[in-house]
């Protein structure tokens, strides 16, 4: 990329990028539609642009290479993205999502072995189950929104592997909680200024509120578990058996932090993920027919096992394709810590970076023909070519730590619901994308559910065996 040829702001301290308002820089076109925006920008000045929120210098980066140095060569420069997550530090607190510094590496460390691919299988049982439970509730012809199906089995899911709780027996008042402070986070993520959060408003009551009954539910949890003659089998009690260095364990306060990142970052954005999913199939029947083709022959009407969610190539191939247009966590954001060399720039301490999965699933140079919903594009892709450009769990060090389970928790609800019903969306328009932390369908994504009916070639009848019966 030849940098002096572009207009913009450019001088020889910064890539090129957009002039925008003397005061509020590109405050007002990047809040309203930040993916739009940064697609326009990396269309008009390329891989790296600069740009002003308010007075911050901001960063939008589109090149593998440069993104491999934030995510991976230079990761200890910079940290999670404040312009963001501090709207919302007393949910997350030190847990692993915002944590930062050695703090985040030895806990990273604690906790990755719980989430490894052979610790994790043993939840699939549960999945199953829960998935089960939700499908012998749907009836035939009926319309309901998948996406809040989706957050309700994947908060279910959640919390059994977390805590061994069932969300029905006494666990609605969690649920309920979790429900109104996501409902916070987006409205808190839109302020532009944090004072905002201090003010005496309705819902920064309701936000506290709710995260009492949360703190007091996980304090809860925790002590059950500490107390408990047996421990369970959860990601819980794995994170409370851990220990560090020098043989101590978590404290209870890095305990419900760490909990409620997981509980928060995991259901929602796995939930996001299969709604959109349904849709796109929704848009290809013919797609859908050759994904229902795949799941009737390797599942052969059973439930799927661990070792059949290898066989579903397709089906993997139709979630893939399908997190590549519609990424859950569409942004990721960082800060740099100190000043940063990347490009021939300097990006200096303080100064916002911006890597959006949404925009670089869209990116024509690796994706030929990029809005369209083509899953056989995986069969013939270099998957480690490109290893910063598709990016739907983030990369390098602070990479999605749940990205094994939520691709099984997908795999086997995804499979099972089409083992079982068809589903058709069912909105007044096209759905959108309510971009909060994550991408939330707008509409709720209403679905009208069809039984399927599939006749086993053993349960059809020969001419014979017909002209017996008659
Ligand atoms: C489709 C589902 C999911 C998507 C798209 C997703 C996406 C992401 C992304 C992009 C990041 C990196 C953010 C950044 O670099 O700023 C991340 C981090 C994280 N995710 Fe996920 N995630 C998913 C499911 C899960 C699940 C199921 C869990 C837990 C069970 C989880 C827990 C976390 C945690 C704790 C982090 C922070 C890791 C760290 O910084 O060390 N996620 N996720």
């Amino acid at each position: 990329m030849n940098h002096s040829t572009h207009r913009g702001v450019a001088t020889k301290n910064y890539p090129p990028g957009p002039k925008g308002h003397w005061l509020l820089g590109s405050l007002r076109p990047y809040s309203l539609e930040p993916i739009e925006f940064l697609q326009e920008q990396t269309e008009r000045y390329g891989a790296f642009v600069h740009f002003k929120l308010v007075h911050n210098d901001a960063y939008c980066i589109t090149d593998p290479e440069l993104i491999r140095e934030v995510y991976l060569n230079q990761h200890t420069k910079f940290v999670k993205n404040r312009f963001f997550w501090g709207h919302v530090t007393e949910i997350f607190g030190r847990g692993l999502l915002t944590n930062e510094g050695e703090s985040w590496k030895v806990q990273r460390k604690l906790a990755a072995p719980a989430f490894q691919r052979r610790s994790i299988s043993c939840y699939m049982a549960c999945m199953r189950d829960f998935t089960e439970a939700m499908l012998n509730d749907w009836q035939d012809g009926e319309k309901r929104s998948l996406h809040d199906e989706m957050m309700r089995v994947t908060a279910d899911i959640a919390a059994k592997t977390l805590f061994d709780k069932s969300l029905d027996q006494g666990g609605q008042r969690i649920l309920e909680a979790v429900h109104r402070i996501e409902e916070q986070i987006p409205i808190r993520l839109r302020r532009p200024f944090f004072f905002i959060d201090k003010l005496p408003l309705k819902n920064n009551r309701i936000y506290h509120e709710n995260l009492n009954i949360l703190d007091e539910e996980i304090h809860a949890f925790i002590e059950a578990e500490a107390h408990s003659s047996t421990p369970s089998n959860t990601l819980l009690s794995m994170l409370m058996s851990a220990r560090y260095e020098d043989g101590s364990g978590m404290s209870r306060q890095q305990l419900r932090d760490e909990v409620i990142s997981i509980f928060l970052a995991g259901h929602d954005t796995t939930a996001i993920s299969l709604s959109w999913t349904a849709y796109l199939l929704s848009g290809h029947p013919a797609i859908k027919e050759r994904m229902l083709s795949e799941i009737d022959t390797v599942l052969d009407n059973r439930s799927p096992s661990f070792e059949d969610l290898a066989q579903l190539r397709f089906t993997r191939n139709v979630l893939k394709e399908s997190m590549r247009l519609y990424p859950a966590a569409y942004m990721t954001g960082r800060d740099a810590y100190e000043d940063v060399d990347i490009g021939g720039y300097t990006i200096r301490k303080g100064s916002m970076v911006f890597i959006s999965p949404a925009v670089m699933h869209r990116l024509p140079e690796y994706f030929p023909e990029p809005d369209v919903f083509n899953p056989d594009r995986w069969d013939t892709i270099d998957e480690r070519a490109l290893r910063f450009v598709y990016i739907p769990f983030g990369g390098g060090p602070r990479v999605c730590i749940g990205e094994h389970f939520s691709m099984m928790e997908a795999m086997t609800l995804l499979s099972m619901i089409y083992q079982r019903f068809d589903l058709q969306y069912a909105g007044k328009a096209p759905e959108g994308a309510m971009l909060s932390a994550t991408m939330v369908p707008r509409q709720g994504m209403p679905m009208c559910f069809s039984k399927r009916i599939r006749i086993k070639e053993s349960d059809t009848m020969s001419p014979a065996m017909m002209q017996e019966n008659l």
